[in-house]
């Protein structure tokens, strides 16, 4: 049987919540296909900050690096809000994508013909979508150069931060667009603010430059302010958005409620070798946290990425996906996609049908 290592990084609120779900489901999953795991289960973020001062120790960056893949919750949380910035649970995890330079973070916006419903936009401009954020994810105002506070010398306060780019940071991550666009609609939108900002401008640039490399696949740009409007007029049009670090995070959020719900959005972060990091793309949800309401399904979802990009295992993958399907097809529902008519179950009873589901779909699939 394939035995593969998983570094398991449940992190804060309702981080461990989702964690234990996607854990089980992965596991199941994997086994109806002779595939085994080994966790090594590591503290990250705010929960590593209380446990050893630090919100990424080196041993937990040492398991992940050491890895097959790493399986990722969320972090943060008020407790932590007004630490300095090395260590804040944030800083855990930008080290984290940093340390493994996973530049690439696919974040697949997918609406189920379930869960229409639960979409604030109206059903005909959300039935159908399916697109994906390409967020670049290791460089750009996250990380540039200078940055930092000061003080002037009229003794204001100022905060500063740098959004710096280079050509080789633009290319690897634009290739890895073109490359998903082509096993989908072949269509790549590249969302910048290149009438503003000179690194858009170069961003600009490379990925025109890029889209030589790849004739098959139609590029076209667009100003940020507007994808984010067009996001919401018309989601269809897209199907690969390819962008930077901060824009990527902002779209994605925006992108997620098309879909229903922020608990729905899974990620893959990658590079060309190595392990991924796999998470959901919500945060630790403190005002939901230690209740049982958080929806699993972003990060079951990451579960079935993590298989498919992480360790090729894709047959496994799909038993999720279908176990998803079946679960929201019999009515299961977290308060966050609740609509009348459907039966409202907690994070772990949502965990308990989606196994029920892997299991009556064994002989099926
Ligand atoms: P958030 O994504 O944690 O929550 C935003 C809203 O969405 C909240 O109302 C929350 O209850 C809801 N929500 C999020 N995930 C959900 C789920 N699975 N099921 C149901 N509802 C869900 O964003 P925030 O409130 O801006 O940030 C909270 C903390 O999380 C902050 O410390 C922030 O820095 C951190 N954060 C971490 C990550 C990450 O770990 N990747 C991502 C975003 C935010
Ligand atoms: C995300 C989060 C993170 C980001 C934060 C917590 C550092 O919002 O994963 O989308 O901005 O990338
Ligand atoms: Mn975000």
């Amino acid at each position: 049987s394939r035995r593969f290592n998983i570094a398991l990084l449940p992190g804060d609120g309702v981080g461990p919540e989702v964690i234990a779900v996607a854990k089980d489901v992965l596991n199941l999953a994997a086994s109806l296909e002779g595939i085994g795991f080994d966790y090594k289960e590591m503290p990250v973020g705010g929960a590593a900050l209380d446990l050893t001062g630090v919100p990424l120790p080196d041993e937990t960056l040492i398991a992940a690096k050491q890895s097959d893949a790493v399986l990722f919750g969320a972090i943060g949380g008020y407790k932590w809000d007004d630490n300095p910035k090395h260590l804040k649970p944030e800083t855990g995890l930008l080290q984290l994508r940093k340390g493994l330079e996973v530049f690439a973070n696919l974040r697949p916006a997918t609406v189920f013909p379930q869960l229409v419903n639960a979409s604030t936009l109206k059903r005909e401009v959300a039935e159908g979508v399916d697109l994906m954020v390409v967020r670049e994810l290791t460089g750009g105002i996250y990380f540039g150069q200078p940055r930092g506070f000061k003080t002037t010398e009229n003794g204001e306060e100022i905060g500063f931060n740098t959004e710096v780019y280079a050509a080789h940071e633009i290319d690897r991550v634009a290739r890895v667009a073109f490359e998903n666009a082509r096993k989908r609609q072949g269509r790549v939108c590249s969302v910048d603010k290149a009438n503003v900002l000179e690194a858009s401008m170069l961003w600009r640039k490379r990925v025109t430059a890029i889209a030589a490399e790849y004739p098959d696949v139609e590029l076209s740009h667009m100003y940020v302010d507007n994808a984010a409007m067009q996001l919401i007029r018309n989601p269809k049009q897209f199907d690969t958005i390819l962008t930077n670090n901060i824009f990527g995070d902002i779209l994605s959020d925006a992108a997620s409620m098309i879909t229903g719900s922020i608990g729905m959005l899974p990620s893959a972060s990658l590079r060309e070798s190595g392990p991924g990091l796999f998470e959901p793309i919500h945060g630790s949800a403190p005002d939901i946290a230690g209740q049982d309401k958080a929806n699993p399904l972003a990060t079951v979802l990451s579960a079935a990425m993590l298989l498919k990009y992480g360790i090729g295992e894709e047959s496994a993958a799909k038993r999720i996906e279908a176990a998803v399907l079946d679960t929201l097809e019999r009515g299961f529902r977290t308060g966050d996609i609740y609509s009348a008519g459907c039966k409202l179950v907690g994070c772990k009873a949502m965990g308990e049908e989606l196994l029920k589901s892997i299991e009556s779909h064994k002989l099926a699939t």
